[in-house]
């Protein structure tokens, strides 16, 4: 082939194929030179935390798909509101939403051996990570390289997924995300672990439909400890129930549960509406070694999503 020909090829495979970097070209071993000790530190500092307060690891999890949903992983769920300018953490489905000061925690031990070096979003991500692992579950190298964000507003959080969601809904929201249906129901596994506030299925246990004082997809017996906990004019703010049986182990009993009618929001339920969901619930919970492999793959896939962060920030409430 002459020379001509081939940098005519070239040219041609450059046009077809333009040669992007994509904002968050991520790495296992992004800090391997510039903070070694990073992961360790992270680890101690969720191992400790969680010592004291076994709600920790579920809190960590949830936070970090909160911030991969907005705005892609970049931290902007840490930011601090200022003033009036409320912030995604003080965004209405943000109930649940605690142990921030995990995160700073870590982020503090960090700068202190490998100062303006790592990003939040990163702690974050390895935090989620290690909440997983921890609890029982699976480990796995986190991809590392993110930036943080500068932008956080309240008003973004209508972007998650509602625990009101029926399955075309939550396909779309996570197919904007680059996210399949294999990913949403292994992701939906992280409902392993964790509490619900009463109003997140309050929909389903009382005046479901006109028809149906009680989503007809529930078992009864659990509906019906569910409405003992949480009446229909439930005043008690706290109250609410566990997501699984085993609430702080990481294992496949939500599946199990799910296939009986056991599980908490219509989001969840929705995942037994379409044959291909179905099947995976169904695969996922005869197999707690299949639910790991694919929980594991689409952890990535999801805190992969990128943003648009441009800073390593200092403080993780704070934008440089
Ligand atoms: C598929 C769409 C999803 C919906 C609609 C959804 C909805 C919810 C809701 C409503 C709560 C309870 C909030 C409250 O009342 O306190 C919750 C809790 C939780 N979610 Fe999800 N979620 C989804 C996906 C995920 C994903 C992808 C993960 C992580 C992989 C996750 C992890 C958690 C955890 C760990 C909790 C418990 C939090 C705690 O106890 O502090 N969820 N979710
Ligand atoms: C949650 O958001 C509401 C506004 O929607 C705010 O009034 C409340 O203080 C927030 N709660 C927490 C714990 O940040
Ligand atoms: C899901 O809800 C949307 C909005 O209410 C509706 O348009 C759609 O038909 C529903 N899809 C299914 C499968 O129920
Ligand atoms: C209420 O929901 C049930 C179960 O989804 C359904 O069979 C019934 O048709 C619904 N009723 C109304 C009035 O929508």
């Amino acid at each position: 082939m002459s020379a001509n020909i081939v940098a005519i090829l070239v040219l041609l495979a450059l046009f077809y194929f333009p040669i992007y970097s994509p904002v968050s070209a991520l790495s296992s071993n992004y800090y391997d030179k510039t903070c070694p000790q990073l992961e360790k530190t992270v680890t101690s500092t969720v191992q400790k935390a969680t010592t004291n307060d076994k709600t920790v690891p579920a809190a960590l999890l949830r936070m970090h798909f909160h911030d991969c949903f907005i705005k892609g992983c970049d931290a902007s769920v840490l930011l601090a509101s200022k003033g009036k300018k409320k912030a995604e953490k003080d965004g209405p489905p943000n109930v649940s939403l605690h142990a921030f000061y995990v995160i700073d925690n870590a982020k503090k031990a960090v700068e202190a051996l490998c100062p303006g070096v790592v990003s939040c979003a990163d702690i974050l991500a390895l935090a989620a990570r290690d909440a997983v692992t921890l609890s029982g579950g699976p480990t796995w190298d986190v991809p590392k390289g993110r930036k943080d964000g500068r932008i956080s507003q309240a008003i973004d959080t209508r972007q998650l997924p509602a625990p009101t969601f029926n399955i075309s809904q939550l396909q779309q929201s996570f197919s904007q995300r680059g996210l399949s249906m294999e990913d949403l129901v292994a992701l939906s596994g992280g409902h392993t672990l964790g509490f619900s506030h009463c109003s997140s299925f309050q929909n389903r246990i009382h005046k479901f439909n006109a028809t149906h004082d009680i989503d007809p997809s529930m078992n009864p017996s659990f509906a019906a400890s569910l409405r003992s906990v949480c009446p229909a004019n439930n005043k008690a703010k706290n109250a609410g129930a566990t997501l699984d049986s085993s609430t702080a182990t990481f294992d496949n009993a939500y599946y199990k549960l799910l296939l009986q009618g056991k599980s908490l929001f219509s989001s969840d339920q929705a995942l037994l509406t379409a044959p291909k969901t179905k099947n995976l619930v169904s695969k996922f919970a005869a197999s707690q070694k299949a639910f790991e492999k694919a929980f594991v793959q689409s952890m990535i896939k999801m805190s992969s999503i990128s943003g648009n962060g441009q800073e390593i920030r200092l403080d993780c409430k704070v934008v440089n």
